[in-house]
């Protein structure tokens, strides 16, 4: 079953908890929460207290990606703030094994996430600490960015890694994900679709799950008749 996770980056916040009643109605499965400092990105939004609200209003997974320098100093506040996952950008600690086991000390799922440049290759020793893989596919730091196409290549690369060591890690894409795209993602082979605005800019956030969840159906089936 495809895993819809909606980015709240793109929700309206005057409203916070009636959007994620409302996705939640419209069937989403997790909830992805951005957390920006400025510094790993140009930009910041949400920290421990935001993921803190939204654990009041859901029972949702709550998927916390990150984007912030010296992760481990934030790891186990986000964990029990109520985040489920935890994903930290390779590029942003020093010592990946160590952030990811942290985060599993702390009850969360571990999620090692890549920046549209960052090769799979610091995956190679670290595969084995995370439950999930998080390829951006635009700069992080902004929603509503067009997908960098490349990362449609990283996907397939990591899906036959992942096969050739026989592993169950789930593979999670961001950036760029909407009704018009994710055919594209499904057939890559990515299991968990982040998307903010392809989302949240629809009037009808029910339509446009159950247009994503259609799209990535038809292109697994048309994969599998190949
Ligand atoms: C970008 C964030 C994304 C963002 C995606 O840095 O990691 O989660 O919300 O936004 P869309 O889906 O609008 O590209
Ligand atoms: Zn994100």
């Amino acid at each position: 079953m495809a895993i819809i996770v909606p980015s709240i980056l793109s929700a309206d916040f005057t409203r916070l908890g009636d959007e994620l009643s409302a996705v939640e109605r419209a069937g989403a499965d997790w909830i992805h929460v951005d957390v920006m400092d400025g510094h790993f990105v140009p930009n910041l939004t949400m920290g421990p207290m935001t993921v803190e609200a939204v654990r009041k209003v859901t029972a949702l997974p709550i998927d916390a990606h990150l984007m912030i320098d010296n992760p481990d100093q934030f790891i186990e506040t986000f964990a029990s703030a109520g985040a489920t996952h935890i994903s930290i950008h390779a590029e942003a600690t020093r010592h990946l094994n160590a952030s990811l086991q942290l985060a599993r000390k702390c009850g969360a799922h571990p999620g090692v996430a890549l920046g549209p440049s960052t090769p799979l290759s610091v995956l190679e020793w670290s595969l084995d600490y995370a439950d999930y893989v998080l390829l951006i596919a635009v700069n992080p730091g902004f929603g509503g960015q067009e997908l960098q196409p490349a990362v449609l290549d990283k996907i397939r690369a990591l899906r036959a890694e992942l096969a050739r060591r026989g592993l169950s890690t789930i593979i999670e894409s961001d950036g760029g994900i909407n009704d018009r795209t994710i055919g594209d993602f499904a057939a890559a082979g990515v299991d968990a679709f982040v998307a903010g605005s392809g989302i949240f800019a629809a009037r009808d956030y029910s339509a446009a799950i159950t247009r994503m969840r259609s799209e990535i159906e038809r292109r697994r089936r048309s994969g599998a008749l190949r």
